[in-house]
C-alpha cells in the first residue's frame, strides 16, 4: 500500500507498473470502481491554477462515491498565514487524504511529513508525478512494450521533464532530453534516474542542447511551457532563448514518421509547439489529459483502501 505520493522516484517498481496496470483496467471499468472510496473526503490545495489537476481529482472522488474540498490560493495562503506543520494537524483531524499544488518541493515534503493522512504532489516546481503516471500510461496504450519507447522532450528542464525522466527510469524507456544551456534538468534529478539505469538496462537518459538531435527517430516528442506558473517575469526573455526549441512540422519530421506529439498542457500555439503540430493526428494530448483521471482514480485507492 501506498502511503504519499510525491515523486515516481520513490515507487517500487511493482507499485509503478501496479498504477499502469489498474489505470488501464479502471478505464475500461469505471463501474467496477463505483463507491470504492465511499465517505472518504480529499482536501485540495492549489497555490498556483489549475484546470486538469483540479477537476481529474474532483471528477475522480465522485466517481468512486467521495469528495473533494477546494481550497484557493487566497484561502489558506500556505506558509504565509499558517505553515505546512499547522495545515497537516488541522488538515488530518477532517479529511482522508490531501492533495498539494505548490511551489516548493520542500512544502509537499513538509506536508506529508507532518500529516497522518496521505499527501499526493500535484505539481512542485520540482516535480509534476501525476503528469508523468498519464504521460506513461498513454505511451503504454500507444506502443505497448515502455522499454522500446524512445521519448525526446524538448524544452524547459522542469517538473514536467524530471517527473518524465523518473517515469522513463522505471519504465525502462530511453529519453532524450534537448534545452538551452542552463536550462538543463537539475543534477540531483538526473543523479537519481542513473541510479537505476544501473539496474534496468534498457532505460537511457541522453541530455543535449541540440533539439534535432534528442528528436532524431524519436517515437513521440514531447514539449511543455517556456515559462511555467511563477516564472511568468521571465516570460519575454525565455522567449528569445527558447525559440530555436520550437516544436514545428520540421521538427517533427526529425522524428519517426508517425511519431506522437505530446504536451502536459496548458499550451501556447505558436510558442512552444505550432498549432499545425498540437492539432495534428499525431497529437495525443487530450489522450494525456483523460489520463490524468484514470491514474489519479488508482493512486488515491491506492492510498485510502487497503
Ligand atoms: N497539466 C496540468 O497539470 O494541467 P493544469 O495545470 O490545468 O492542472
Ligand atoms: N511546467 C508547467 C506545467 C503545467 C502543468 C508549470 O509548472 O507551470
Amino acid at each position: 500500500m501506498l502511503k504519499e505520493f510525491l515523486s515516481i522516484h520513490d515507487l517500487t517498481l511493482y507499485q509503478f507498473n501496479q498504477i499502469l496496470d489498474l489505470s488501464q483496467k479502471i478505464k475500461e471499468k469505471p463501474k467496477e470502481f463505483k463507491n470504492k472510496l465511499q465517505d472518504k473526503i480529499l482536501a485540495m490545495i492549489f497555490q498556483k491554477p489549475s484546470l486538469r489537476t483540479r477537476m481529474t481529482f474532483e471528477v475522480g472522488m465522485l466517481q468512486m462515491g467521495g469528495e473533494a474540498v477546494y481550497l484557493a490560493p487566497a484561502d489558506i495562503k500556505l506558509g504565509t498565514r499558517e505553515t505546512p506543520y499547522d495545515v497537516a494537524k488541522n488538515l488530518e483531524r477532517w479529511v482522508d487524504a490531501i492533495m498539494v499544488r505548490t511551489f516548493s518541493h520542500q512544502t509537499a515534503i513538509d506536508l506529508s511529513r507532518h500529516a497522518r493522512i496521505p499527501v499526493i504532489n500535484a505539481l512542485t516546481d520540482l516535480l509534476h508525478p501525476c503528469q508523468g503516471m498519464a504521460d506513461f500510461l498513454t505511451l503504454k496504450e500507444k506502443m505497448g512494450d515502455l522499454r522500446k519507447v524512445k521519448l525526446a522532450y524538448v524544452g524547459d528542464g522542469n517538473n514536467v521533464a524530471h517527473s518524465l525522466i523518473f517515469a522513463a527510469a522505471k519504465s525502462g524507456a530511453q529519453i532524450s532530453v534537448a534545452t538551452p544551456q542552463g536550462y538543463e534538468p537539475q543534477s540531483q534529478i538526473i543523479q537519481h534516474a542513473q541510479e537505476e539505469e544501473k539496474g534496468n538496462s534498457s532505460f537511457h537518459l541522453h541530455i543535449t542542447h541540440d533539439p534535432w538531435e534528442a528528436v532524431h527517430e524519436a517515437d513521440a516528442v514531447y514539449t511543455d511551457v517556456w515559462a511555467s506558473m511563477g516564472q511568468e517575469e521571465e516570460k519575454e526573455q525565455r522567449a528569445q532563448i527558447f525559440s530555436p526549441y520550437q516544436v514545428n512540422s520540421q521538427l517533427m519530421a526529425h522524428a519517426k514518421p508517425d511519431a506522437l506529439f505530446m504536451h502536459c498542457l496548458p499550451v501556447h500555439r505558436g510558442e512552444e509547439a505550432t498549432a499545425e503540430v498540437v492539432d495534428s493526428t499525431q497529437s495525443v494530448v487530450f489522450d494525456q489529459a483523460e489520463n490524468r483521471l484514470h491514474v489519479q482514480k488508482i493512486i488515491m485507492l491506492l492510498l485510502l483502501v487497503d
